[in-house]
């Protein structure tokens, strides 16, 4: 598939995926989103990408939302079948089985900071900014907002935003927890990409194996976390990394991690 909304490279086991529809601040349309989720599929079934980065074009905007011009013609029944899609779509990158940065450039607001969010963390530029404003258009968020956002930032904080659609800077954002690292504009991508070489360096099994526990611990009670967490220790035995990962400590070197599996 060609893509004209999004951009696609892979560079050293780390994809970027870049948004970018510039006149529109790089707002979610139906075309932006099936391109995404073209992408994201075909990233799922590539071993060789072992980190995901997302990122808008320019300096302005990650992504402004949903595309406010498509959501203006929707009845009721139109409403669900569309934001059910773009879900499943932003849902799909929680999903991935590999760790995922949003490297925010500009602004991230309603579905911009719903796709943010799906990632498992963000970094921003000082210039970034962060919102749920869609009461502001007589509506409610419909990627995730009011879901990931309280699990995210407490209850009440995410209420504020919500209720409110007002707007916080990244420095905001990194107060809330929103935000992992907030860097000048022309940092962001050179910290996001040390943080994904680092990452990528990394076993890929266990990689795969603390998102998984992370991700399925946090929807359950603890007990029942703690046993994800037991299974997926046990799992990164079928890798030869447990053995080179815990040789190398004693031999005293550095480990050389494959991502093979045991015979
Ligand atoms: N949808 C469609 N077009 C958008 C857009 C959006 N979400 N956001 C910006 N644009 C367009 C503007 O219409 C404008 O287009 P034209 O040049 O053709 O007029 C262009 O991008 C530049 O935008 P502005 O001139 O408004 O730029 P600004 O710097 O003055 O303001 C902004 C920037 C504060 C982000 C403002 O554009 C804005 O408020 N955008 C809407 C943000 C928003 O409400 N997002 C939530 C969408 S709903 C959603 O996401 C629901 C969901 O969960 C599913």
């Amino acid at each position: 598939m060609a893509y004209s909304n999004i951009g696609f490279e892979l560079q050293e086991g780390i994809g970027t995926i870049t948004f970018s529809r510039p006149k529109a601040l790089n707002a979610l349309n139906r075309e932006l989103l099936q391109e995404f989720d073209h992408a994201l599929a075909d990233i799922a079934r590539n071993d060789q990408v072992s980190v995901l980065v997302l990122t808008g074009e320019g300096e302005k905007s990650f992504v402004a939302g949903a595309d406010i011009n498509e959501l203006a013609s929707l009845d009721p029944l139109k409403a669900k079948t569309f934001v059910l899609w773009g879900l499943t779509v932003i849902n799909r990158i929680s999903e991935l089985p590999i760790p995922v940065i949003a490297a925010v450039n500009g602004f991230a607001l309603g579905g911009g900071l719903e796709i943010a969010m799906a990632c498992d963390f963000i970094y921003a530029s000082e210039n970034a900014s962060f919102g749920q404003p869609e009461i502001k258009l007589g509506l409610i968020p419909g990627y995730g907002g009011t879901q990931r956002l309280p699990r995210l930032i407490g209850i009440n904080q995410a209420k504020e935003l919500l209720y409110t659609g007002n707007l916080i800077s990244a420095a905001q954002a990194h107060q809330l927890g929103i935000v992992n690292r907030v860097t000048p504009p022309e940092e962001l991508m050179p910290a996001v990409m040390k943080t994904a070489r680092e990452m990528a360096s990394k076993g890929r099994v266990a990689i795969r194996a603390t998102k998984q526990a992370v991700n399925h611990g946090m929807s359950v009670d603890l007990a029942t976390g703690l046993r994800i967490e037991t299974d997926a220790f046990a799992l990164c035995f079928t890798s030869k990394d447990a053995k080179e990962g815990t040789t190398a400590f004693l031999e005293k070197r550095a480990p050389v991690f494959t991502g093979t599996f045991t015979e």
